[in-house]
């Protein structure tokens, strides 16, 4: 039987499917598998079923003479040298169409809790600082308005198009740009500067590629209407963290969503973890029950196309069939 090898254990019972096809091996820690022990561990294995803590690069690849198919629980594969792996003809399978409402809820929550202050307002409270002495007052964390106001999508994928159907809902109006010229009903199509000019809200929904990597560098940071508001639930490479953090301490930005970062795990000395007008996460855009099972599900779907000899029904290189 033909061997794969899991780099963590799934939620849902995908992984039990996939072992009627084939001999599986699952890493059972909880924490990610170091590089070295999982090139070891991929000797002999035809396919590779891994998160987006793995890197899959040409060093690996070349490590691993034996892989054939690599099928990733993740929409973005920007963890994959997915050039390699085309080179090798060897298919990568990703898990698109199941996560888009589920972490646009959660570019909605950003979007309102940076745009509302809930963070501040919460520690506020919880420190004891609301008290007779200092009752309510007009002025007590007063943030920004939804309703009529501009938000501005950069990228109108599936994520985007689902952050447009959620802002208009809260009576947003919506500008948007994407590298593909897609028009989306609703969203008016302008150029990037124009969003991020005339933009009260920007929500970064681009998959990172190397022609978006610091697409939001320190010069369009610059050209950002002041006071706006900036959400990236999409990747940290997007953004220019210095940038946002020095635009969001002197005021030219009211506050910012992140749930995304350059480095994952964040290091706490990054800046923006310093102010107080930003709102993060760890990485939890799709952190669902429902959708993470249906995400397990499709790459494990992937995966048993491959051993079968079949096309991956979401591959993100289907050239490699031809
Ligand atoms: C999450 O970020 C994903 O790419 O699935």
């Amino acid at each position: 039987m033909a061997k794969v090898f899991a780099s963590q254990r799934l939620p849902g019972d995908a992984l039990e499917r996939l072992g009627l096809h084939c001999e599986l091996e699952v890493w059972p820690e909880p924490t990610p598998i170091p590089p070295g022990v999982l090139a070891e561990r991929l000797q002999g294995c035809v396919g590779l079923v891994c998160l987006l803590t793995n890197r899959v690069g040409r060093d690996l690849l070349a490590a691993c003479p034996d892989l054939r198919f690599v099928s990733s629980m993740s929409v973005g594969v920007d963890h994959v040298a997915v050039a390699a792996l085309t080179e090798r003809r060897i298919p990568l399978g990703n898990t698109p169409g199941v996560l888009a409402d589920t972490t646009a809820d959660l570019n909605m929550a950003l979007l309102l809790a940076a745009a509302r202050r809930i963070p501040e307002a919460d520690r506020y409270v919880r420190d004891g600082c609301w008290k007779p002495e200092r009752p309510w007052y007009p002025g007590m964390f007063v943030g920004k308005d939804i309703s009529g106001a501009t938000l501005g999508i950069v990228g109108l994928g599936e994520i985007g198009q689902a952050v447009a159907r959620r802002a208009r809902g809260f009576g947003m109006r919506l500008l948007g740009w994407t590298r593909s010229g897609r028009a989306v009903e609703g969203v008016e199509s302008v150029s990037l500067e124009a969003v991020l000019a005339q933009s009260d809200f920007v929500s970064v929904n681009v998959a990172l590629s190397k022609d978006t990597r610091m697409l939001i560098d320190a010069e369009a940071i610059a050209g950002m209407k002041p006071g706006a508001v900036l959400v990236n639930t999409a990747r940290g490479g997007i953004v220019d963290e210095q940038a946002l953090a020095q635009a969001l301490q002197s005021g030219a930005l009211f506050a910012a969503g992140i749930d995304v970062f350059e480095r994952e795990p964040v290091l706490m000395d990054n800046p923006l973890l310093q102010l107080p007008n930003v709102v993060v996460a760890p990485h939890i855009g799709s952190a669902s029950q429902r959708t993470r099972e249906q995400m397990a599900a499709l790459a494990v779907d992937n995966m048993i196309a491959a051993l079968r000899g079949e096309r991956m029904p979401h591959c993100v290189n289907p050239e490699v069939f031809d």
